[in-house]
């Protein structure tokens, strides 16, 4: 994972010109020219891009930004974002264009099931859910759904229905627990959950309903559950509350229509939720004129979308990228596009090579770790399969290194497909930085980001809020707003502009450290706060001593981030015991195996170390920089302020032992 370094001690500069695409071929100079209008005059500049929507009622306003950080854009347009992604289409010449292939993790010498909805069924199927939502659940605009189901079609047909009546919904991904489930539902008050039996993953099922009843013992604002039945597992139905969704949908006309909500561009679409540095995750709401409008942008410009493309994004749609890059953004453009319900490298590490050869994919959007594991499995494994048909891809999520970067480009971008790495974050709701910023391409260099987009003022900041010197590491922020800025924090206004508005005023602190370099192409080199990445899962090492303390042995728990090689980070614990309680391997995989249930599968250990005493202020705080230096072989730095010097000595015991 070490990325080699030229005599400034900066990140290997190698610039890379694929084949493919030279005719977009601009220089960063010429980038930047081009870049610097469209921000000096960046409202005019989303107004152009926001004009090519389909909106009911024109704007009044670009921005309205009477009250800082509260920021509005396209005010006084109406617009719905279920009619851009799907009537526009099923309208058109594109009624019958395949929109999502579907295919499903189950396997038997070939997938067991293909499911292709054209925009004319997707069309079908969204009016008939929003019916549904409308007619037998009486949900109208200002409500907010819960939608818990794994990758199937119905996802983002439900997520379209809602968006079809003005309702907000909120996804949970379906690897998160019973707690997360709760919490979700209480902080948006959703009055209906969507849910399925069970999920396929790995060719086991995780019993998605079963977790729901338990959720929804704590989850009180929620009146009724609508059940897909996925994986036929046995589930018990509450009456009067529960009900499956094929016997409620019988009773739907096939041809039902309703009419889309005339919604304001200000009006919230959906509540995501994301981890942070302290308590609860946070709601973040994105608004619809504003979050439509960068998504058609960041279609057009990173991914040069055509009709004759079949785009592929792995992500899962829990997560923001699959929000942005499965459901609204190729669906707005009438792309056809893969969803795969599983796991990637099942029940082969070939699965997803298999996938692209089938379905022709031209376009990959996929992630760091998903790369370094077919990395780790070997290049066999795509040499069983033709690529050819892969013309352009980026990753997001991490920080992507540099041999990882050559290893796909050379094997799936056979040496000349433009591959970037995209960064952007849940909350700035769409791509904000690439080497595709502006329908044209810079040389690529391996392990960096690449200059912000059109319209996208990004810069790196000192700890006093001053510019950076180039090549010097320092706090990325964006310095101008952008359409897809979060409205708010949902019922939490004050910490919206503690957590990204106050550090420097004016302007979005983001949270990762970065490098701008002689060309303006960033590198973000990783999170500046105590979150971290664990194979691209944001999770704040908070929510993870939060998990830890609920184990009946365990009285203290401090956790930190440390760099994995295929994950890119996994989480370390050490932990004070209660008395009386013994350490022991057995206790130590006792321990994983809780967190992993009552937080998720997605909490990866390198390791839980018994401590007992652990670094902390006299004030009581846990000093984690310090735990950090000792868990990653680093100076330790400044302890002046530790309470106690030999809790350092006693959590560098605790992991020699171990080593
Ligand atoms: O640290 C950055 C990292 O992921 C964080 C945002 O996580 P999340 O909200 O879960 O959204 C992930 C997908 C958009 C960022 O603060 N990150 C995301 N993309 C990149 C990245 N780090 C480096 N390079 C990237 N391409």
């Amino acid at each position: 994972m070490s990325q080699p370094e030229n005599e400034s001690g900066l990140p290997f500069q190698e610039k890379v010109v694929p084949e493919l695409l030279k005719h977009r071929l601009v220089t960063p100079e010429e980038y930047l020219r081009i870049h610097k209008k469209t921000v000096e005059n960046y409202q005019e500049y989303w107004e152009s891009v926001a004009k090519e929507l389909d909106w009911f009622k024109p704007w009044e306003k670009a921005l309205d930004d009477s009250h800082p950080p509260f920021y509005k854009w396209f005010v006084g347009g109406e617009l719905n974002a279920s009619y851009l992604a799907v009537d526009r289409h099923a309208n058109s010449w594109r009624r019958n264009k395949v929109a999502i292939i579907w295919e499903g993790e189950p396997w038997e010498n070939g997938p067991k099931e293909v499911r292709k909805l054209t925009y004319l069924d997707l069309y079908r199927e969204v009016n008939r859910a929003a019916y549904l939502l409308k007619e037998v659940y009486g949900l109208k605009k200002g409500d907010t759904i819960g939608i818990y189901l794994p990758m199937i079609p119905e996802l983002p047909i439900f997520m379209l229905a809602a968006a079809r009546l003005g309702v907000a919904f909120t996804v949970v991904f379906s690897g998160f627990s019973a707690q997360a489930v709760a919490d979700r539902m209480n902080d948006a008050d959703t009055k209906l959950l969507i849910t399925a039996d069970g999920g396929w993953r790995r060719g086991k099922v995780i019993p998605l309903k079963e977790i729901v009843d338990k959720a929804l013992e704590t989850a009180t604002t929620v009146k009724n559950v609508l059940v897909v039945r996925r994986t036929g597992t046995e589930i018990s139905m509450k009456p009067g509350r529960d009900a499956y969704l094929h016997d409620v949908m019988s009773k739907v006309p096939i041809k039902a229509y309703v009419e889309p909500e005339r919604v304001k561009s200000e009006d919230p679409l959906y509540i995501l939720y994301t981890s942070g540095t302290t308590g609860k995750p946070k709601g973040i709401i994105h608004d619809t004129g504003g979050y439509m409008t960068l998504l058609h942008n960041t279609m057009k410009l990173v991914f040069d979308i055509r009709d004759t493309d079949v785009f592929w994004c792995t992500a899962d749609i829990g997560w923001v990228t699959g929000h942005s890059y499965i459901v609204f953004g190729p669906l707005q453009e009438g792309a056809t596009e893969v969803m795969y319900e599983g796991a990637l490298d099942f029940p082969e590490p070939d699965r997803w090579v298999s996938i692209i050869e089938r379905h022709q994919v031209s376009i990959l959007y996929t992630s760091p770790t998903a790369i370094r594991t077919f990395m780790k499995q070997g290049e066999q494994w795509i040499k069983k399969h033709d690529v050819s048909s892969v013309r352009l891809m980026h990753s997001v999520g991490e920080p992507i290194n540099p041999e990882a970067w050559r290893w796909f480009h050379k094997l799936v971008g056979r040496g000349q497909v433009p591959f970037g790495s995209t960064w952007w974050m849940t909350e700035t709701g769409g791509i904000m930085i690439s080497h595709m910023p502006g329908g044209y391409l810079v040389p690529m260099k391996p392990g960096t980001n690449g200059p912000p987009l059109l319209g996208i003022e990004t810069n790196v900041f000192d700890e006093e809020g001053k510019p950076m010197p180039e090549e010097q590491k320092g706090y990325l922020v964006i310095t101008k707003p952008w359409p897809g800025m979060p409205l708010t924090i949902n019922k939490d206004p004050e910490r919206y502009v503690k957590v990204y508005w106050n550090k420097f005023p004016n302007v979005f602190y983001a949270g990762d450290y970065a490098i701008k370099d002689r060309d303006g192409y960033f590198w973000i080199l990783g999170r500046a706060d105590e979150v971290m990445k664990i194979a691209g899962h944001r999770i704040g090492t908070y929510e993870l001593e939060s998990a830890l303390v609920q184990h009946p042995a365990i009285a203290e728990a401090a956790v930190v981030g440390v760099p994995d090689p295929v994950r890119g980070e996994v989480a370390e614990a050490f932990v004070i015991l209660r008395s009386g309680v013994e350490p022991s391997a057995k206790l130590r995989e006792e321990i994983v195996k809780f967190v992993r249930e009552n937080f998720g599968p997605i909490a990866v250990f390198r390791e839980i170390h018994f401590v007992s005493k652990l670094p902390k202020t006299r004030s009581g705080k846990i000093m984690r920089r310090v735990i950090k230096a000792v868990a990653t072989n680093s100076p330790v730095g400044d302890v002046t302020t530790l309470e106690d010097e030999a809790s350092v000595e006693e959590v560098k015991k605790a992991f020699q032992e171990l080593k």
